[in-house]
């Protein structure tokens, strides 16, 4: 196999070395190209384009393989804990017990979030989005922690930065929660895990004795295990490309919450549930609403269905069908959504037009249907998203900086006027 790649340019042959990565995938490294040739590559949206070397999520779109550091998907999300699995995205290693427990000890330890930001809560107005709030309240913390905002800070306060974070992300969110439903915030229950504790925030209430549902704290461990990492996807970048102006790592994820609550990402899971809804209030008739989708003229599209890098399956959405299919078993469940949600991936999958694109169901499919079942607001469902997603922008963010990234700057081809001189505005026709 080669190891250079030769491009003609005017006449003029290049060369430029090919990088191989661990699984085998190859890359031309072009980023000489500009500095030799003047010439730059061009590539919307990023589609061919690899902006890092990374070690932390394989992926194989047509195979539909999905490793976080070399362990499969599937073992991860049957065998591990949330936790777990962040100690792993951060480390690059799975932790042994001792390292286990200092790392769960330094979570619960930081789930309090500063009294003052209670405060906050009560300006948004009642119907505010609780993706907006999250990310606003998380970048209000580097306010909180301005030791955060050094760019030279020693790795113990990037450490505590991290635990912050992950521990304090399930608090703001349920607080967000119960301040749209006008009802008392629950502080965090250190003696539970996280998950528990975060439905205890959620669903605890100041005046009962809060009793957990195993089987509802199991599907959710899975969905944020499925959710914790995805390579150089939108939100991953967006963290990776903000935190290489060396902004601090809550701004960062702060912008990595708003790239992600965009419905062509994290946004389509509660797409999803709106669509089903849509559907059944219109009467149901789901066949009228994949013709609309597949009706070039119609801007309607089936959310929940397609994938940018999977082309064939999305190993995710697999163990999360069997999670959902479990979840409502277990729980009785009988929502005339959920029915509409079946009859649709059925009519979709043996349709030709969803065939011959390979589109199915994805991720954000599967788990609206659970969040929904499992009494998780509509509007709380990227916010689902986002906590599992942390520990994955986390480790993209510390990767970009152990490695010493150059900050993010794309070049474009200009296609505006040409140089034209300023004409005074009484002289303008
Ligand atoms: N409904 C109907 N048609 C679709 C859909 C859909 N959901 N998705 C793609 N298509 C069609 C599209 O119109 C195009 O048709 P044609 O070849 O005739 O022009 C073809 O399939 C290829 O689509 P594309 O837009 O080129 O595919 P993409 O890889 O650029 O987009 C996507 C991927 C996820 C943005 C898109 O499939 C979509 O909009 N899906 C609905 C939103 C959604 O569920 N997003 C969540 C993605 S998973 C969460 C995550 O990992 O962030």
């Amino acid at each position: 196999m080669s190891d250079k790649a030769k491009i003609i340019l005017d006449g003029k042959t290049y060369e430029f070395p090919i990088v191989t990565g661990s699984e085998g995938e190859r890359a031309i490294d072009i980023s000489k190209l500009r500095d030799e040739s003047g010439f730059i590559t061009l590539d919307f949206g990023y589609k061919n384009t690899g902006a890092t070397k990374s070690a932390i999520t394989f992926l194989d779109g047509e195979e539909g393989i999905l490793h976080y550091r070399g362990y499969p998907i599937e073992q991860l999300a049957e065998k591990s804990s949330f936790l777990e699995v962040s100690y792993l995205l951060l480390n690059g290693e799975l932790p042994n017990k001792k390292q286990m427990e200092e790392f769960d000890g330094n979570i619960r330890y930081h789930s309090l979030v500063h009294e003052d930001m209670k405060r906050f809560f009560e300006f948004f107005p009642n119907n505010a989005h609780p993706m907006g709030i999250l990310s606003a309240m998380v970048n209000s913390l580097s306010t909180f922690y301005p030791k955060s905002q050094d760019p030279n800070r020693p790795m113990k306060d990037v450490e505590r930065t991290i635990y912050r974070l992950i521990a304090k992300m399930p608090t703001l969110a349920a607080i967000s929660y119960k301040n749209n439903l006008g009802h008392p915030y629950m502080y965090p229950n250190n003696k539970l895990g996280y998950v528990d504790n975060f439905l205890y925030m959620m669903f605890g209430m100041p005046t009962e004795d809060y009793v957990g549902d195993p089987v509802v704290s199991d599907a959710l461990n899975k969905l944020l295990i499925l959710h914790a990492d995805h390579e150089q996807n939108c939100s991953a970048s967006t963290v990776r490309m903000v935190g290489s102006s060396q902004a601090n790592l809550y701004s960062a994820v702060s912008a990595g919450i708003a790239a992600l609550w965009g419905p062509l990402h994290g946004g389509a899971n509660q797409e999803v549930i709106e669509m089903l809804e849509t559907i059944r209030n219109d009467g149901g008739d789901i066949q009228k609403w994949v013709d609309k989708a597949k009706d070039k003229n119609d801007p309607f599209r089936l959310f929940g269905f397609g994938h940018r890098v999977y082309k064939n399956f999305d190993p995710r959405a697999i163990i999360i069908k069997k999670a959902c299919d479990e979840v409502l078993k277990k729980m009785g469940v009988n929502d005339p959504v959920l029915d509409i949600a079946r009859r649709l991936e059925e009519i979709a999958l043996k349709d030709e037009y969803f065939i011959e694109r390979k589109l199915y169901p994805n991720v954000d499919f599967y788990s609206g249907i659970i969040y929904r079942a499992i009494n998780i607001p509509t509007r709380m469902f990227t916010v689902m998203f986002a906590l599992g997603r942390l520990p994955g922008w986390i480790a993209q963010w510390k990767e970009m900086v152990e490695n010493k990234e150059p900050i993010g700057r794309p070049r474009q081809i200009y296609t505006g006027a040409t140089k034209r001189d300023y004409v005074a505005l009484m002289d303008r026709k």
